[in-house]
């Protein structure tokens, strides 16, 4: 199933951001797809503040990843914008953190069919005028956005 909201303002975003912190567990993966500008790095903020992060989260688009452990458990962000080799990944040690925290990655396509599990694959729209987010839930989560 797929699930399309349509987010009118910040508020809507960090509303979703909140809906999605409750439900998340370590060992879960959120793929955020959409162009530039589309609000995958807002949405992570605003999960990363739900779940208790207090450091700054900013762009991890230069450094590709980056941890917070303030939280209730680790965030894990990615953005793979500039990724040339999945390899870079391995060397980074992403596969070795995974199960341990919730894991939010911008950009994911490179290594979409890699990842142990979807938890949820977030497609973020933006046409000048209006947002949306298209939701795909993994099986475990489907009850939370019918
Ligand atoms: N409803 C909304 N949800 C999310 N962001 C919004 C919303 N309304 C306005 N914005 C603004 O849109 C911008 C979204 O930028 P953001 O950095 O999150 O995009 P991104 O998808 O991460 O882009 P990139 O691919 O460059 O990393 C932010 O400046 C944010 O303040
Ligand atoms: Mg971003």
């Amino acid at each position: 199933m797929i699930k399309e909201i349509e987010l009118h303002s910040e508020s809507d975003t960090i509303a979703l951001a909140e809906r999605v912190a409750a439900l998340m567990e370590p060992g879960d993966i959120l793929c955020l797809y959409g162009d530039l500008g589309s609000g995958k790095t807002f949405f992570t903020k605003a999960l990363g503040k739900a779940l208790g992060v207090t450091e700054e989260i900013d762009s991890p688009s230069f450094v590709i990843f980056k941890e917070y452990l303030s939280g209730k458990m680790p965030l894990y962000h990615l953005d793979l914008y500039r990724l040339k080799r999945e390899s870079e990944l391995y060397d980074l040690g992403i596969f070795d953190v995974l199960d341990s925290g919730v894991t939010a990655i911008e950009w994911p396509t490179l290594i979409e069919n890699n990842l142990p599990y979807h938890s949820l694959d977030l497609h973020f729209e933006f046409d000048g005028t209006l947002r949306r987010v298209q939701i795909k839930p993994s099986r475990r989560m489907e009850e939370h956005f019918r």
